[in-house]
C-alpha cells in the first residue's frame, strides 16, 4: 500500500458541526485518528493530525436562533468545549481548524474563483426538494410523504422545494475519471463493502451539482457575487487542504498533501468519497490515499444522534474513570468498518475483563512482587531458561502483528493480538509460581529472572498499548522506574530487554480498578464538571441563555465554610477522596472528585465552601452529605480555600 513507503502520515477526522457539544459517536472517530496518529508518531513518520469544526451554513444559523445568540457566539462556545473534551480525552492533534478562519474563508474563494475560471463552476437555477437539517438537495428517489412533501432518506424529516439561481459544480464531468481512480486504487475507499457502494453510486450517473445558496447568510461569500454564499459542503471539504497550509504554509502543504487518510462515519462518506476527489481533481491536486468510512455506534439500535436524543456524554465516564477505559473500549469492542452498539453494561464487562483482571492484575501482581521480594529493585536476574525465552519470542510475534494491524488501521485486531500476549505473561507468571520461589533463598536468581521477564513483558505490552492508552502507557512506565515516555521510544528503538533490573521500581497504584454497574450509574464524579456540560437549548427562543435565579433562589443554598478533619481515597476510585468535614459543630462525609489534583493530607486543615443542604447520595458505594466548590478545567477540580482561621460552619454568601 502507498501509505507504508510515506515516511510522513497526515491523518484527518471531519470537522464537527457546532449546533452542539459532541458527543461519544464523534469522540469515536477522534479517538481513531488520535491512536493512528500516535502509532505512526512511534512508527518514525511525521505526523500531521487534524481535526475542527464546520460553522458555516443553515444548521448552525437556525441552531443559534433557537438559543437567542449569533452564529459566532454559538460557534465559540461549542469550539470551547469541544477542544475541553479533545484534552480530555488525550487528543494529541496539531491543528484545531474552524471554518471561520480567514484564511479557510480566503482559501476557500479562491479555489471557487480557480474552478469558476477554469469552467468547472458555472451559474444557473436549481430547482429541488431540499432537507434543511442535512443541508443537502434530495436524490430524485427520495420518498413521497403524507403530505405530498418528499422525505429526506437519511433523516426522516419532510424536505422543502428550493428554487433559487446557483452555482453548479460539474460534478458529471469527473464521473469516468472516479471510475478510472476507484479502479487504479481498490484501497481508495474502504472498507471494501463501502468502496462497492460508492463506485455502484457513481456508475449510476453523477449529475452537476449546486454548490451556492441565496437562502443562507452565515457562510462564506461567492466571490465578486456575495449575494450568494457557498455550500457548506464545498466550504466544509476543502478545510482538509487550507489548515495543512496551501496558501499559507506552503512547505507544510508540499511535505503532507496528499491526505494519508480521511477518516469519518459511513454518513458521510459520500461526500467525501465523490465530491471530494471530483473537486480536488478540478483544482488540480493529488487525491488522498484512503478514504475510510468507519460504523456508527448505536444506542438502542439506533444511530447515536443529537436529534433523537439517545446521546451519551463521554464524561460521564471521563470524569471517573479517565480517557484511557474509553479510548481502549472503543477501539476494542468493534472492528472499526462495522456499527456497535454501545451500552454500559458492555463497557464495564470489557474494561473489567481486559482492563482490570487481565492487564491491571498482571501489573499489580508483578510491581506488587518486586517490592515484597525485593523492596522494589529486582538486581541479579539469573541466565535466561527456556521457557523465558519463549515469553520473549512470543511478545516479538506478537508485536509484528500488533504493529501491522495498525498500520491496517485495524486497532481492534491489534488490541485482540495484545491481549491474547497479557493472557501469555499472565500464564508465565501462574506457571513459575514467584511466590513458591521466594520460599527458597536458593532460587532467588530465578525469581528475580521471573519478575524481570514479568515487568520486561509489561512495559513491551504498555509500549504497544500507548497509541491507544497513553495516559496509562505512561504511568505504568514510570511504576517500572523508566524515565523516558512510552510515547518517545520509537518502535525501531525498543528493545525487550531495555529495562534495567538495576533501576528501582514504585510500588503499584490502582491503574484499572473494577468498575461496578449499579455504583457506576448512581455517581459518576462528586465534582460534575458543569462548564463541560451541553447547553439546551433554550425555549422559547430568543430567550437569555443562562438561567437567571433571583436572589431569593440563591438563599436557598446553605453555603459554609468546612473544615477537614480527615481525608482518604475511596477504594477503587483513582479520582475520588472522601472528607470529613467539620460545618461548625456538626460533622458531615463529602466525597470530592479531587484526588487528581490533592494527596489526601494536603486537604486536612484547609478550608473551603461547603453547600450543606445538596441532597445526600451515593458515590461509589459511600454516602456523600454535602459538596464543595472547586474551579474544573480539563476535568480536573482545583479549590478556592479561605485564608485565616475563619471559624468552621461561618455562612457564605
Ligand atoms: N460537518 C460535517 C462533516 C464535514 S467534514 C468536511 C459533519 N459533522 S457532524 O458533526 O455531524 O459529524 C459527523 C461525524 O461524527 C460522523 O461522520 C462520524 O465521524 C461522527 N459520528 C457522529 N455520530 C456518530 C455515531 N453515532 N457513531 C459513530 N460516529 C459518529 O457531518
Amino acid at each position: 500500500m502507498e501509505k507504508k513507503s510515506k515516511q510522513t502520515f497526515f491523518v484527518t477526522t471531519p470537522i464537527y458541526y457546532v449546533n452542539d457539544v459532541p458527543h461519544i459517536g464523534h469522540a469515536y472517530t477522534t479517538i481513531i485518528a488520535d491512536a493512528l496518529a500516535r502509532h505512526n508518531r512511534l512508527a518514525g513518520r511525521e505526523v500531521f493530525f487534524l481535526t475542527g469544526t464546520d460553522e458555516h451554513g443553515q444548521k448552525i444559523e437556525k441552531a443559534a436562533a433557537e438559543r437567542g445568540i449569533t452564529p459566532i457566539e454559538l460557534a465559540d462556545s461549542v469550539v470551547t468545549r469541544t477542544q475541553n473534551l479533545w484534552q480530555a480525552l488525550d487528543i494529541s492533534q496539531d491543528f484545531f481548524v474552524r471554518t471561520t478562519m480567514p484564511f479557510h474563508e480566503k482559501g476557500v474563494q479562491e479555489i471557487f474563483r480557480r474552478m469558476l475560471a477554469k469552467g468547472d463552476i458555472y451559474k444557473g437555477e436549481y430547482k429541488g426538494w431540499y432537507c434543511v437539517s442535512d443541508e443537502a438537495f434530495l436524490p430524485d428517489d427520495a420518498p413521497i410523504g403524507k403530505d405530498g412533501a418528499k422525505i429526506c432518506p437519511d433523516c426522516g424529516r419532510a424536505a422543502v422545494v428550493l428554487a433559487e439561481p446557483t452555482y453548479f459544480f460539474r460534478l458529471s464531468a469527473y464521473q469516468q475519471k472516479l471510475l478510472d481512480h476507484f479502479e487504479a486504487h481498490p484501497d481508495f475507499v474502504r472498507p471494501p463493502s463501502r468502496m462497492n457502494e460508492v463506485a455502484s453510486f457513481v456508475r449510476g450517473g453523477l449529475r452537476d451539482i449546486s454548490i451556492t445558496r441565496t437562502t443562507v447568510k452565515w457562510g462564506v461569500p461567492v466571490p465578486d457575487d456575495p449575494a450568494h454564499t457557498i455550500y457548506v459542503w464545498f466550504d466544509a471539504l476543502h478545510n482538509y487542504i487550507t489548515a495543512l497550509g496551501w496558501d499559507w504554509n506552503r512547505e507544510r502543504f508540499e511535505k503532507f498533501w496528499p491526505a494519508s487518510l480521511h477518516l469519518m462515519g459511513k454518513d458521510i462518506l459520500r461526500f467525501h468519497a465523490v465530491y471530494w476527489p471530483a473537486f480536488l481533481m478540478a483544482s488540480g491536486f493529488a487525491l488522498p490515499d484512503c478514504i475510510f468510512g468507519h460504523g456508527w455506534w448505536l444506542k438502542d439500535e439506533a444511530k447515536m444522534s443529537k436529534s433523537l436524543g439517545n446521546v451519551l456524554d463521554p464524561y460521564l465516564i471521563i470524569n471517573t474513570l479517565g480517557p484511557d477505559p474509553l479510548r481502549y473500549f472503543l477501539l476494542r469492542e468493534i472492528p472499526i468498518g462495522l456499527d456497535g452498539n454501545f451500552s454500559h453494561e458492555g463497557f464495564i464487562h470489557r474494561v473489567n475483563s481486559d482492563l482490570a483482571n487481565d492487564f491491571g492484575n498482571l501489573v499489580h501482581r508483578t510491581l506488587n512482587m518486586v517490592q515484597q521480594y525485593f523492596g522494589g529493585t529486582i538486581g541479579e536476574p539469573a541466565a535466561e531458561e527456556a521457557q523465558d525465552a519463549a515469553l520473549r519470542a512470543a511478545f516479538e510475534s506478537a508485536r509484528t502483528a500488533v504493529l501491522a494491524h495498525y498500520e491496517d488501521y485495524a486497532p481492534a485486531k491489534a488490541l485482540e493480538e495484545l491481549w491474547a500476549f497479557i493472557g501469555l505473561a499472565n500464564k508465565y507468571l501462574a506457571d513459575n509460581a514467584p511466590w513458591k520461589l521466594a520460599k527458597d533463598p536458593a532460587l532467588r536468581g530465578r525469581l528475580a529472572r521471573v519478575l524481570w521477564q514479568a515487568a520486561a513483558a509489561i512495559r513491551g505490552s504498555s509500549h504497544l498499548a500507548a497509541p491507544v492508552m497513553p495516559g496509562s502507557a505512561r504511568r505504568i512506565w514510570d511504576l517500572l522506574g523508566e524515565t523516558r515516555s512510552p510515547l518517545d521510544v520509537l518502535y525501531a528503538d525498543f528493545r525487550f530487554d531495555d529495562l534495567d533490573p538495576a533501576r528501582p521500581m514504585k510500588p503499584p497504584v490502582p491503574l484499572f480498578p473494577r468498575i461496578d454497574l449499579k455504583e457506576f450509574l448512581a455517581g459518576p464524579a462528586a465534582v460534575p464538571p458543569a462548564a463541560e456540560r451541553p447547553a439546551e437549548p433554550k425555549k422559547p427562543p430568543k430567550e437569555t441563555t443562562m438561567d437567571i435565579i433571583t436572589y431569593e433562589e440563591f438563599k436557598k443554598l446553605d453555603l459554609r465554610v468546612g473544615l477537614v478533619l480527615k481525608a482518604e481515597r475511596v477504594e477503587g476510585a483513582t479520582r475520588l477522596l472522601k472528607l470529613q468535614i467539620d460545618l461548625g459543630g456538626e460533622q458531615r462525609q463529602i466525597v470530592a472528585g479531587v484526588a487528581e489534583t490533592y494527596a489526601p493530607e494536603d486537604l486536612v486543615g484547609k478550608r473551603f465552601t461547603v453547600i450543606a443542604n445538596l441532597k445526600p447520595a451515593v458515590i461509589r458505594g459511600v454516602e456523600s452529605q454535602g459538596m464543595l466548590l472547586a474551579g474544573i478545567r480539563d476535568g480536573k477540580a482545583f479549590i478556592p480555600f479561605f485564608e485565616g482561621d475563619i471559624p468552621a460552619g461561618s455562612k457564605v454568601q
